[in-house]
């Protein structure tokens, strides 16, 4: 082997892994960005001190009064205002229906669960007491 060959040998050797390196480098990169919150932006939930009002009424009227107001009152059910929505608070039937639980029909019927922030803003409120606030 002649040295200019030999030194032609090295550079394609020295390119290759330069190659390499940039794709590891690439790699790596991509790596580094897939990080949680820039795929599922946390949105941050918040639970504290869930009042009916605010809270718990409007996630209530926008996925379950089109069926239980009292005018529908689907499948018997009415959940339309506190009194009545406090009684299926009482019996376990509220959270067991939105958390998809085994022995309750899933509600929001045929369609998708609640937001899990909504799941837990209700869940949340229960604990405190479900209070009439
Ligand atoms: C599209 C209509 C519809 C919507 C929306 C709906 N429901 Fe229902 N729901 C029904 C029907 C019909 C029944 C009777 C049981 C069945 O058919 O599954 C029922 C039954 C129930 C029951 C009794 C469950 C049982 O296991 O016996 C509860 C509690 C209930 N719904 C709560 C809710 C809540 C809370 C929401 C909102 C998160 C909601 N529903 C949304 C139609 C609906």
């Amino acid at each position: 082997m002649t040295r200019e060959r030999w030194i032609i040998n090295i550079e394609k050797l020295m390119m290759k892994n330069i190659v390499i390196v940039l794709f590891l480098l690439l790699g790596l990169g991509g790596c580094y960005y897939d990080v949680e919150e820039d795929i599922y932006p946390t949105t941050e939930c918040s639970t504290e001190d869930m009042s009916y009002q605010t809270d718990i009424f409007p996630i209530i009227n926008d996925n379950c009064l089109g069926c239980h107001d009292a005018a529908s009152n689907f499948g018997g059910i009415t959940i339309e205002g506190y009194d009545l929505l406090k009684n299926f608070v009482d019996n376990g039937q509220l959270v067991g229906v939105i958390k998809h639980e085994s022995g309750f029909s899933p509600m929001p019927k045929n369609t998708t669960k609640l937001l899990d922030c909504e799941v837990e803003k209700i869940e949340a409120w229960i604990v405190n007491g479900a209070p009439n606030n």
